[in-house]
């Protein structure tokens, strides 16, 4: 898997695209849109001189040239393997897997998901290799934390699975576990109920955004509470995770509360759109 592609090359793509090329790799990442393809690019250069200043890579300038950043889809025809970093919506995922499935030449290259929670089997129906399409679902910030879940849907081939291991671990560097196709997978169906319950816990009053936060910080030993927990993750993507659960279990723990959908709707989507439960320079 030397040839990889990144479909997105926001805040998750934009860190895979890091890590694959950091691990020697030649990447093509596709955005969509001139604006978008440049946002992208200072995304990439703005981590790898983080990285490169903090003296974990010695080269940035090395490691960006094996990333090319287009929004052309068909430069990926010659991949090995396509991971999708796109937004999490299953209809525009699914096209994209429709059309990956007609660009990507190689029948053995795998089509791999970062989604936090749409079924993988929705999106390896769609093209005519199910049997090669699996998520590989990726933790915020990429390059810092270490998990990776790897997740087959029933039509899955074990080896397309084997594969995928070996990249995590062997060529990323990742640890990897292995979840069942069922929305929110290991991590979020644990953590998306945790932080709604803190949204909820705040827009009933029942305590402060900095209570909450520092109660989870300084009586859990959590690195930080789970509204900022939120604002990091984005706000879009955390009610996207929580749609998603509910629609999988109709759980109420998994439903997005007022307050989330209206913080959406108005924009504040969390660190990435500069504010969100915080305000961000
Ligand atoms: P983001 O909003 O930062 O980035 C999404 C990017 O995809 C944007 O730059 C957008 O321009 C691009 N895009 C949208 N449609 C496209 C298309 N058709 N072709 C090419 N590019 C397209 O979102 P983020 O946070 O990077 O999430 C991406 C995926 O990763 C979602 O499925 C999300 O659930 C998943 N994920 C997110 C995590 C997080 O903490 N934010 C953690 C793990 C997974």
């Amino acid at each position: 898997m030397e040839r990889v592609g990144i479909v997105g090359c926001g805040q998750m793509g934009a860190g895979i695209a890091e890590v694959c090329a950091r691990a020697g790799l030649d990447v093509v990442a596709v955005e969509s849109g001139a604006e978008a393809v440049e946002a992208g690019r200072r995304r990439l250069e703005g981590s790898l001189g983080r990285a490169e200043r903090k003296g974990r890579i010695p080269d940035a300038a090395e490691v960006l040239r094996r990333i090319r950043v287009t929004d052309s889809l068909d430069e990926l025809a010659d991949r090995t393997l396509v991971i999708e970093a796109i937004v999490e919506n299953e209809q525009v995922k699914a096209d994209l897997f429709a059309r990956l499935d007609k660009i990507v030449t190689d029948p053995d290259a795998i089509l791999a998901s970062n989604t936090s929670s749409i079924p993988i089997m929705k999106l390896g129906t769609v093209t005519g290799r199910a049997g090669q399409v699996l998520g590989i679902h990726f933790f915020n910030p990429v390059p810092v934390l270490p998990l990776v879940e790897l997740v087959p849907s029933l039509l899955t081939r074990p080896e397309v699975v084997d594969r995928a291991r070996g990249f995590a671990q062997e060529v990323l560097g990742k640890h990897a576990i292995l979840c069942k196709d069922r929305a929110g997978f290991v991590v979020n169906s644990l953590l998306i109920p945790f932080i709604l319950a803190a949204v909820r816990m705040l827009e009933s009053g029942f305590a402060s955004r900095d209570d909450i936060d520092e109660g989870l910080v300084r009586g859990a030993a959590h690195p930080q509470g789970p509204l900022a927990l939120a604002d990091l993750i984005g706000l879009d993507t955390t009610k996207a995770v929580a749609e998603s659960l509910y629609e999988e279990f109709k759980e109420p723990l998994y439903a997005p509360p007022p307050l989330l959908a209206r913080m959406v709707d108005a924009g504040l989507l969390g660190r990435k759109s500069g504010r969100g439960f915080y305000t961000y320079s």
